[in-house]
């Protein structure tokens, strides 16, 4: 899930192109490059293992401007993290003349690189990287070796690859920077005013540039030209004229997403939770969202498939509850890795429900495609608008969360939970605004008592953060948060973590309890005999107990080692999202005391656009 970025136009595309870099590492931050053309054409290549900032360092000095720059921030699929497998890649110019030195950028995934290596290797080609990437170069430069054009030499490599991928290619002796995709996202914009005309694997990118965004669709080459009318042409395969594509203004404004007073992105967002709750339930009851619930309400799915990855999987084990519980339809939770490859039983009388905030998840968009082959309606629970989720879907529910920048999704989770809840009221035609809006006043007001009171976290994250391993456990509708409640230990702290139902831990996990590990258990009314009882069993073989459940609670208090007490009051199945704050913040003052880094934490992105 790399970030890709080009432009072309009268403006310095060095600065255009590192600025869209900069918003788009989110997507990975292993490396980043750009490769430009200097005053003859010649391109120039500058790349280097880290963040954007290491390059914009690296290539400040040369004081160069170009009106035709790519560039790449990388989130390795194949090759170690090192300036060499960093794009972008630059044919080497004694292979082919020098004016048709090609350089590419990449995202996405070669999957049959080895086999298409060897026959770029018993052509007498080397390679420079460990990439797949670096494939679609060596298949491009014996293209242009044999003379045809570089469309063809673009089209007829294309052909050649299997897997998710998006391209942005720019040669010597062209004026032209093509562009093709296959099930990665890519978008196009023109500034006609200016001149300008860019591509990306994300319309953010784009924004304060570009004011039309066209999406095209699969196997649609795209040229980018100054030369062209209206900047851009799209053709097909075939080389014909093609009109497979999207046209729209460009929305997205260019949130000045800054951490304010707070030291990292993930705190702010935290923080930001209250505040949009209440939008929510605003946005929902009396604003633009009002009457897309009301189109909801005569949807009486068989079935509900939820679908989704990582933190959107376990909002949607929370929304599970709230759908057969509120509107007693069935629902099953399915991981999107998993969905797809098991032949799964579908009918036309059901409903595939995505979970994403990015609206960019390779899998939960091939699950998607996949309901909507079998004649399914699906909806998204979605974060960012015009997404290609956002786009496929025959119903989207935005959260309304705001960017999310830190890598640890926080605020989405919350917001996709509530979401869930609005659509499952709307559903069950239980919507009443008034309700909604004291709940999720209830829930924001509580909430904000606990980030207004963290030093009793604080306290404890600084207590156990060194010890061997965490073992997260909930009941019934506190369950998710278990799940939900180690992944962010594990992404932001770099420990070991694990969710479990609190009745599983005796069918084997009690094994791993000693006084080095730490059970971090979820309390609430619900199953509370039973749910003390495990806690008791982990007390006996001496592990460490944190609990976070009901104020002033006797057991909690005789039994815990370290205690956060939150009053859980009239909060009912929003208990969970209350809970989910406390591991939050118990995960993020961990990891402050580890020294992680905790808004790009190691070997992730932010959104995975890969298999
Ligand atoms: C959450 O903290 C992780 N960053 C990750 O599990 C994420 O939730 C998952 O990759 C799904 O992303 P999406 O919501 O954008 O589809």
């Amino acid at each position: 899930m790399c970030g890709i970025v080009g432009h072309i136009g009268p403006n310095n595309s060095i600065a255009v192109v590192l600025e869209g870099l900069k918003r788009l590492e989110y997507r990975g931050y292993d490396s980043a490059g750009v490769c430009f053309k200097k005053e003859l054409g010649e391109l120039d290549l500058h790349k280097k293992m880290g963040k954007v900032d290491n390059l914009k360092e690296a290539i400040a000095p040369l004081e160069v401007e170009s009106h035709t720059c790519i560039g790449h921030t990388r989130w390795a699929t194949h090759g170690e993290v090192n300036d060499l497998n960093a794009h972008p890649h630059l044919s080497d110019t004694i292979t082919i003349d020098d004016d048709r030195s090609i350089s590419i950028v990449h995202n996405g995934i070669i999957e049959n690189h080895n086999e298409l290596r060897l026959e770029i290797k018993a052509a007498g080609l080397k390679f420079t990287s460990d990439t797949d990437s670096e494939v679609f170069l060596g298949l491009m430069v014996i293209e242009l070796l044999a003379n045809v054009s570089l469309h063809d030499a673009v089209i007829n490599s294309f052909k050649k690859i299997r897997g998710n991928s998006a391209f942005v290619i720019i040669m010597k002796g062209s004026r032209e920077m093509l562009s093709i995709k296959r099930g990665a996202p890519l978008v196009c914009g023109v500034n006609i005013g200016s001149g300008e005309a860019l591509v990306s694997s994300d319309p953010y990118a784009l924004v304060g540039t570009a004011d039309d965004i066209i999406f095209p669709e699969d196997d649609v080459l795209c040229s980018l030209s100054v030369e062209h009318e209206g900047l851009i042409k799209f053709y097909e395969m075939d080389k014909s004229e093609s009109k497979r594509y999207k046209l729209k203004k460009q929305e997205m404004s260019l949130e000045i997403s800054d951490k304010g007073d707070y030291e990292h992105f993930m705190l702010k967002e935290i923080y930001e939770q209250p505040h949009l709750i209440r939008a929510l339930s605003q946005y929902y009851t009396l604003g633009p969202g009002k009457e897309l619930l009301a189109s909801i309400i005569n949807e009486s799915p068989k079935r509900i498939h939820i679908i989704a990855c990582g933190t959107a999987w376990h909002a949607g084990l929370v929304i599970k509850n709230f759908i057969e519980k509120i509107a007693r339809i069935s629902c099953v939770v399915e991981l999107a890795s998993e969905f797809r490859y098991r032949d799964p039983i579908l009918f036309t009388d059901e409903v595939g429900l995505f979970i994403s905030q990015s609206g960019e998840t390779a899998d939960t968009l091939a699950a998607q495609a996949l309901c909507k082959e079998n004649g399914l309606k699906t909806f998204a629970i979605v974060n960012v608008e015009g997404s290609t989720l956002y786009r496929e879907c025959d119903y989207n529910l935005l959260i309304k969360a705001g960017m999310e920048i830190g890598v640890a999704s926080t605020k989405a989770f919350t917001q996709q939970a509530l979401t869930g809840f609005l659509m499952t009221s709307a559903m069950s035609d239980t919507l009443n605004a008034d309700n909604i809006a004291q709940k999720f006043s209830l829930l924001a007001d509580r909430i904000q008592d606990l980030l207004d009171n963290v030093t009793n976290i604080k306290e404890i994250a600084e207590a156990i953060y060194l010890h061997k391993g965490f073992i997260f456990t909930g009941r019934g509708r506190e369950y998710p948060i278990a799940f939900e409640g180690a992944l962010k230990l594990k992404e932001i702290a770099y420990v070991h973590a694990e969710g479990y139902a609190s009745g599983e831990l005796k069918h084997g996990p009690i094994a791993l309890i000693d006084d080095l590990m730490v059970n971090i258990a979820l309390i609430s009314d619900e199953l509370y005999e039973k749910t003390f009882s495990n806690i008791e069993e982990v007390k006996a073989r001496r592990g460490v107990i944190v609990t976070i459940g009901p104020e002033n609670d006797k057991n909690a208090i005789s039994l815990s080692d370290y205690y956060i007490p939150l009053c859980l009051e009239g909060l009912e199945e929003l208990t969970p999202l209350y809970m989910n704050v406390a591991t939050q913040l118990l995960a993020y003052y961990m990891a402050k005391f580890k020294g992680t880094d905790i808004d790009k934490p190691r070997n992730l992105a932010k959104s995975v656009t890969v298999e």
